[in-house]
């Protein structure tokens, strides 16, 4: 009988940030089960894209001066070399914002019609009145309704794990403009999950696709009461996909995300010349979902029921994870523990990582911490000093002589270390990777205790011990490749030196049963080279200090009583003024400086002070500001000249015309007014930093 294929998903990512060690516990998580898959023989795809719609790609768009596409294009090639770097072996990474994704969402949503599961209701939601949009759940901050705890997003309570509306927190603010939200009524468009409760209840708790743990919560917080109807629909203005029978609505990010897997999936199936049906309406495909506890609830309850409701199939398993936390504390940008996958890899080596989260993984959902110190050592004393080292001290020896005929008597340790193989590998596919590192690792202390007891290195000095030099050695790099191959869904690089070293790339799991003899070996490559603390704290360092790009959740706040702006028709927005008090590279960063061209400049004939400005910060993406230049300056001096704009001060509406930002100037103001520029060669929609 043969084995079901396997098609393997990790969440999307965002494309408003670049990946971070945090991320990463994911990517490595399922590269590493979806790598022991493929050693197994099991077909086995991977699959995962860009979840690039919503409304915080939008906002900053709008900062940033460019289009979305743009935006989601950068971030897009920023990701998959990110998780090149970390060895993540995808055979697919795609994008939301595809064709075959809005086909799909258009094909999945005329099934949920059809079933009579969307229902038309005003939805009040709050709406950021300096901001001029509805506030996105992530857009809104304020106190937990049902544990009370400050500081919590509008979606749900990352301390006691509710969803709620961000209506129902308590003293809300917008996380864009810092204002205080107002409620405003618009129509939304949701899908009646209770109408699946039963559904639900069994798929949830029949034992076979969640951890216990997950299906306790399930129960005891949603499945125990009606389920809330899901709102999933946005009106304009939203960066996604509109609804065909809902013009000026949009489908919800949350919506076309997860759908993202099956698109993906399409488009691999193009690339291949494969079937969509094969892998997602097919009893002889499982698919396997990673995911982090936070976004439990999209993949249990609402995920499951759009699948089952659409008729595709639904996950064999939902293998869900914690959170990652840095010497014992939320990762965070001031400390230098938020590090960017860029910048680890600048300073050390992927595999590092790669082993140390593998030895703290298990299939639970406990929070794995990355003990700085820890990681170090574990690093070097089990991957260099229990394993490389095998070979270091032993391949060089018998570098002209090659692996003895046979295999010689080792006192049971190859067979012993082969029978192992059955209960690693039941660890590895229970995800439970830190019971494989442990096993591994005892292994490796009977084989380094067999090199201690040999001693190599004296052998090598008596000229009548060349036959059981040889001998040792071919023991040793036996074991040393039985730890390979063991390793290598964590460390395939190390596997694939250790197929170069001995001539025979680790191919299969059963390559740890039989040892290699009678076969030369190639010239002893450096493998693995320790990790130096010193490099760690170097990364650490430039954590802090790197720019970070701005999060949703930190976009830049121009708050509801900042002062006046000087594009502003104001007698005295361009006056002398006290020095500012001492302002964090955070703070700065917020205000988004871009070089523009005035492509046009207009008298405002009922101004006393503005002139109309039409700048380009490059591309299509043109503005007009109202500047009180009007006395300094003659339209024709304007035309053409490089200005530098604040491109994310809060659009004002004004009498003569909407003002979408604000052109620096020094001076005192009238006749006194010197435009900042920049000398020709910057180009139209650079930020200046
Ligand atoms: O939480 C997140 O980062 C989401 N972008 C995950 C989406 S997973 C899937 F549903 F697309
Ligand atoms: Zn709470």
């Amino acid at each position: 009988m043969t084995l079901p294929n396997l098609l393997v998903t990790a969440a999307l990512p965002y494309a408003n940030g670049h990946i971070h060690l945090g991320h990463l516990v994911e990517y490595i998580q399922t590269d590493i089960w979806v790598r022991f898959q493929r050693l197994m023989g099991r077909r086995c795809i991977f699959i995962c894209a860009d979840d690039t719609h919503g409304t915080a790609i939008m906002i900053r768009a709008r900062q940033e001066g460019r289009s979305e596409a743009e935006v989601i294009a950068d971030m897009q090639s920023a990701h998959e070399r990110d998780f090149a770097g970390f060895d993540i072996s995808f055979d697919h990474y795609g994008s939301t914002n595809s064709p075959e994704n809005l086909e799909l969402c258009s094909q999945i949503w005329s099934s949920l019609r059809q079933a009579g599961l969307v229902v038309e209701d005003d939805v009040e939601q709050l709406f950021d009145p300096v901001a001029g949009t509805f506030l996105a759940d992530r857009f809104v901050k304020g106190t937990c309704p049902l544990c009370k705890t400050v500081d919590q997003y509008g979606d749900n309570c990352s301390k006691c794990g509710a969803t709620y509306s961000p209506t129902e927190l308590i003293n809300p603010t917008s996380t864009l403009s810092g204002a205080t939200p107002v409620k405003k009524t618009a129509k939304h468009l949701f899908v009646r999950l209770e109408a699946l409760h039963e559904f639900l209840d069994s798929w949830t708790q029949s034992g076979e696709h969640l951890q216990s743990e997950i299906a306790n919560y399930l129960k005891g917080h949603f499945l125990g009461n009606p389920l809330r109807d899901w709102d999933v629909s946005r009106p304009a203005p939203y960066f996604g996909f509109e609804i065909p029978d809902s013009p000026g609505n949009y489908w919800y990010v949350w919506f076309d995300a997860p759908i993202g897997y099956i698109a993906s999936t399409w488009q691999w199936c193009k690339k291949n010349n494969e079937k969509l049906a094969d892998w997602w309406h097919s009893d002889q495909t499982e698919i396997h979902h990673f995911i982090g506890k936070d976004i439990t609830y999209f993949h249990t309850l609402f995920w499951p029921g759009v699948l089952k409701s659409a008729g595709f199939s639904l996950p064999k398993f939902v293998h869900i994870h914690g959170f990652l936390t840095v010497d014992g504390e939320k990762m965070a940008k001031s400390k230098g523990t938020q590090v960017q996958a860029a910048t680890y890899l600048k300073h050390l080596d992927p595999q590092f990582l790669r082993y140390f989260y593998a030895s703290k993984l298990g299939p639970r959902l406990d929070d794995i911490d990355l003990n700085l110190t820890e990681f170090a050592n574990k690093v070097n004393s089990d991957l260099v000093g229990k394993v490389v080292n095998l070979a270091s001290r032993t391949a060089r020896f018998i570098e002209t002589v090659g692996l003895a005929p046979e295999y010689p008597h080792d006192g049971g340790l190859f067979v012993s270390a082969a029978a192992a193989g059955d209960k690693i590998a039941q660890a590895y596919e229970q995800v439970d990777y830190s019971r494989a590192m442990r096993m591994i690792m005892e292994i490796a202390d009977q084989a380094n205790a067999f090199v201690e007891n040999t001693a190599p290195w004296t052998l090598k000095k008596d000229p009548n011990q060349q036959v059981r030099l040889q001998e040792v050695c071919t023991i040793v790099l036996n074991l040393f490749r039985q730890l390979c191959v063991y390793l290598a869904p964590v460390l395939p690089k190390l596997a694939d030196q250790c197929g170069q070293l001995l001539q025979s790339p680790i191919q299969h799991w059963n390559d740890s049963q039989t040892p290699l003899v009678n076969s030369p070996i190639s010239k002893f490559e450096h493998l693995l080279q320790r990790l130096l603390p010193e490099k760690v704290q170097a990364m650490i360092d430039e954590s802090k200090v790197e720019s970070t790009p701005v999060e949703s959740e930190t976009l830049a706040s121009t708050t509801a009583d900042a002062p006046p702006a000087a594009s502003q028709d104001s007698g005295d927005a361009l006056a002398a003024e006290p020095m500012a008090p001492v302002c964090t590279i955070e703070d700065f960063t917020k205000v988004d400086l871009r070089v523009a061209r005035i492509v046009k400049a207009e008298e405002v004939p009922e101004a006393k002070k503005l002139v109309k400005l039409t700048v380009s910060l490059g591309g299509d993406n043109i503005r007009t500001v109202f500047a009180g230049i009007k006395a300094a300056y003659t339209l024709q001096q304007l035309e053409g000249r490089l200005v530098v704009i604040v491109a994310n001060l809060q659009p004002r509406q004004m009498k003569f015309g909407l003002s979408e930002g604000m052109v620096t100037a020094a001076g005192p103001g009238g006749t006194e007014v010197f435009l900042l520029g920049v000398d020709s060669g910057a180009v139209p929609g650079q930020r200046v930093h």
